[in-house]
């Protein structure tokens, strides 16, 4: 086991914490952000001391490459205080690797897993009175890397920014949610930087998004560029189905981002007793077990959402519904495993 040394990065403390506005009781995701953030500079081809200061506004010009380019990605990430009380972030392995590839797909400077790491830690620790105790909740990390430098010319930025946000969250959505198989417009194609955690694949994704909204959908369940035939992802969360007593979910390509609550759910199922399945899924497959009465699950995976059931899904103009959680629904037991390993109340296997 590494043990992590956290230096003691310049900080500047806010006079007066915000922390009395916050409901920890009502915890709407993203409303609250925490008194710090943390900031790091790349300049000069590398990345400087990471610096702590009271959240808020930065300069910026309006040449801003990353406002006219979109060289701009970010993670998601959950911090917990576990049972010892102790504070844990889920998997900032797998996130710093995740973002690497990101950096390295939009032209950034990777970030060393070990600055990250440490970053990480620091405004954890600085801000540890705005981790949520309450079931379900937790603080929310959000580091963001952005182009800095001001230029209108098309080039690769060589000021970018790196910095980290943190925000108590409750859950991200209120209700099972109701998805729309999306038929015309499209989120990634293969080749494209569907699979980077980029600002610009959550831009594009806001017209189809609004459209399904106000048919009634909640999200929209993407489908693959080419053909519109088989299943991706739904854009915040990834999604799995449970058909024929088997745990299937569409295998990973250039289009879809690499979910690490989707990783955890795939790494802890065959303990559970299920049988994965990683492979592609048309929509007629799905079709066809709501049909024929296969289909018994189907939820979202992500940070942010973790394990959110679906309660319908729209497939060409035909809504079907999937059956209600029960306390052995595979998607109930994984929650609560993930939950008792962030916790501290099972081994982390990860
Ligand atoms: C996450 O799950 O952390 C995400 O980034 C999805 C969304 C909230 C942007």
């Amino acid at each position: 086991m590494t043990t992590l040394t956290i230096p003691a990065f310049a900080t500047k403390r806010i006079a007066k914490s915000r922390i009395s506005e916050v409901d920890f009781n009502n915890l709407e995701f993203g409303k609250y952000i925490s008194d710090h953030m943390l900031m790091v500079d790349y300049v000069d081809g590398k990345w400087q001391e990471p610096t702590i200061l009271p959240f808020g506004d930065i300069p910026m010009s309006p040449a801003m490459l990353s406002l006219h380019y979109g060289q701009s990605v970010f993670e998601g990430m959950k911090a917990f205080r576990n049972k010892n009380g102790d504070i844990c972030i889920f998997r900032p392995q797998k996130h710093s690797e995740r973002l690497n590839k990101s950096l390295a797909r939009m032209c950034m400077p990777e970030i060393p897993e070990e600055l990250f790491t440490q970053a990480l830690h620091a405004i954890v620790e600085t801000d540890a009175n705005w981790i949520p105790t309450s079931e379900g909740a937790s603080l929310y990390l959000r580091p963001v890397v952005f182009a800095y430098e001001p230029r209108l010319g098309v080039k690769i930025a060589d000021h970018f920014k790196f910095f980290v946000l943190t925000s108590p969250a409750g859950a991200y959505f209120s209700k099972p949610t109701r998805l729309k198989v999306e038929e015309t417009f499209v989120r990634a194609a293969e080749g494209g930087t569907g699979f980077a955690k980029c600002a610009g694949n959550y831009g594009g994704a806001f017209y189809p998004t609004q459209v399904a909204r106000q048919e009634g959908f909640d999200q929209v369940l993407w489908t693959d560029a080419k053909e519109h035939k088989y299943i991706d992802e739904a854009g915040v969360m990834n999604v799995m189905f449970v058909i024929g007593g088997k745990l299937i979910t569409p295998k990973l390509t250039t289009a879809l981002l690499e979910g690490v609550t989707r990783d955890s759910i795939l790494k802890l199922a065959p303990s559970l007793g299920i049988t994965v399945e990683e492979r592609r899924v048309s929509v007629a497959e799905i079709e066809e077990a709501f049909k024929n009465g296969t289909l018994t699950e189907a939820f979202g995976a992500g940070t942010a959402a973790v394990v959110s059931p679906i309660a319908a899904i729209n497939i060409h103009g035909t809504d079907y519904n999937v059956p209600a959680v029960t306390p052995d629904s595979f998607q109930q037991r994984v929650k609560e495993k993930l939950n008792n390993i962030r916790l501290g109340f099972e081994a982390d296997v990860f």
